[in-house]
């Protein structure tokens, strides 16, 4: 039987990939650095509106630095969703700064301008060291980037895109990763490109690369042979993964039309079921559709959980949404602003497979046991 994996399309990898890590090797540019890995640098900042670019080890390491670029510092305080994988406040927690959670919209999991104002006004009036704004685009789709711009820079925050699941995402026409002063991407084996572990950070200029690609190795002294500047971090990709990437990008748009068709399959056989419902898109919205998100009416007969196990016993992988952060011990104790709608996300949400080589034929069999999973 086969196995419907989540995210994973197994030829995901484009023709001409083992031809460009096979270059990358008999070039003698294996480790560490090489021309692969500026090639993709520099492809990268061509789709982010020629914006320098470093690729790093992983999303969460490019997080970090985009934090450490945006000048954090122990005891500052970020504001971060509480709906969103643990990396984006883990990289807070790294600088020794504290998060501090906001929720989600009333209607999708994205981030709440309207409650990252609440947060902002509330820790500025107690005179707290609030100096930045985390957003998270997930799913592959993003929120209201205009309304979430306008509160940073009311609050002077400067805004971080955690932009790890929204490669190719754009909102009102600019792509996710341009809306904020720095931006993280990554490239694991899970996401619609992948480097099987990698990440970039998108900076909005040469300085900052500058400085951050000092950071990201070892804080070695470019003009000085083996002087260090400070502490640094080995958080730079290899040549061979950055291979491994550049192969994969000319075919993003590919893989974005590829799920487009597969999400509005889902959406309009799984609409029809009482119970299955979907999040609405604003027509300002191109997402990559990364994953297919929905989620399960309060009253359904089977529970997320027993809908999960009943695909799973069939070879389909399906998974929850994120777990709150404040769900989690590391973050238990962190101020929160909103009214807990990222627990019902978590309770009720589902993610669909979504592999780009996903046939008619075999979503079919999918929707029929989802169909069929609600009265399991
Ligand atoms: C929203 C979000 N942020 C950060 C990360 C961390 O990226 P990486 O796994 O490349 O470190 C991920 C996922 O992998 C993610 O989904």
């Amino acid at each position: 039987m086969k196995t419907y994996r989540i995210w994973l399309s197994p030829p995901s990898l484009a023709e001409g990939t083992t031809e460009a890590v096979a270059q990358a090797l008999m070039s003698n540019w294996i480790a560490p650095h090489g021309p692969a890995l500026d090639a993709f640098e520099d492809y990268l900042a061509r789709l982010h509106g020629q914006r320098p670019v470093v690729a790093t080890v992983s999303g969460t390491a490019a997080l970090h630095l985009a934090l450490l670029a945006a000048g954090i510092e122990p005891h500052d305080e970020v504001l971060v969703p509480d709906f969103t994988y643990a990396a984006t406040a883990h990289a807070v927690a790294y600088c020794g700064a504290t998060p501090v959670l906001v929720d989600t919209e009333d209607d999708s999991p994205q981030l709440s301008p309207d409650w990252l104002r609440v947060a902002a006004a509330d820790r500025r009036a107690k005179g707290r060291p609030l100096k930045a704004a985390v957003v998270a685009h997930l799913y592959g789709r993003a929120g209201r980037m205009p309304e979430i711009q306008a509160v940073c820079q009311e609050y002077s925050l400067t805004l971080i895109e955690d932009a790890a699941e929204a490669l190719g995402v754009q909102v009102a026409g600019c792509h996710a990763g341009t809306w904020g002063h720095v931006a993280a991407l990554s490239f694991n084996g899970n996401k619609i490109i992948t480097t099987g572990g990698g990440g970039a950070l998108i900076c909005q200029n040469p300085d900052t690369k500058a400085r951050t690609l000092i950071l990201a190795q070892q804080a070695r002294d470019p003009l000085l042979p083996w002087a260090h500047l400070g502490i640094g971090y080995n958080y730079r990709l290899s040549n061979v993964l950055a291979a491994l990437g550049l192969a994969q990008l000319p075919r993003l748009d590919w893989h974005i039309s590829q799920r487009k068709n597969i999400d509005l399959r889902y959406r309009k056989t799984l609409t029809e079921v009482d119970g299955w419902n979907f999040f609405d898109e604003s027509p300002d919205l191109q997402p990559n559709y990364w994953l297919t998100t929905c989620w399960l009416s309060p009253d359904t007969e089977a529970s997320p959980d027993q809908v999960i196990a009943y695909l799973n016993r069939a070879g389909i992988e399906s998974r929850r949404l994120w777990r709150p952060l404040r769900e989690h011990p590391s973050f238990a104790g962190c101020p929160f602003y909103g009214r807990r709608r990222g627990d019902f996300w978590f309770a009720r949400g589902l993610c669909l497979p979504t592999g780009s080589d996903l046939t008619d034929a075999e979503q079919a069999e999918i929707v029929a046991l989802c169909r069929a999973a609600l009265r399991c």
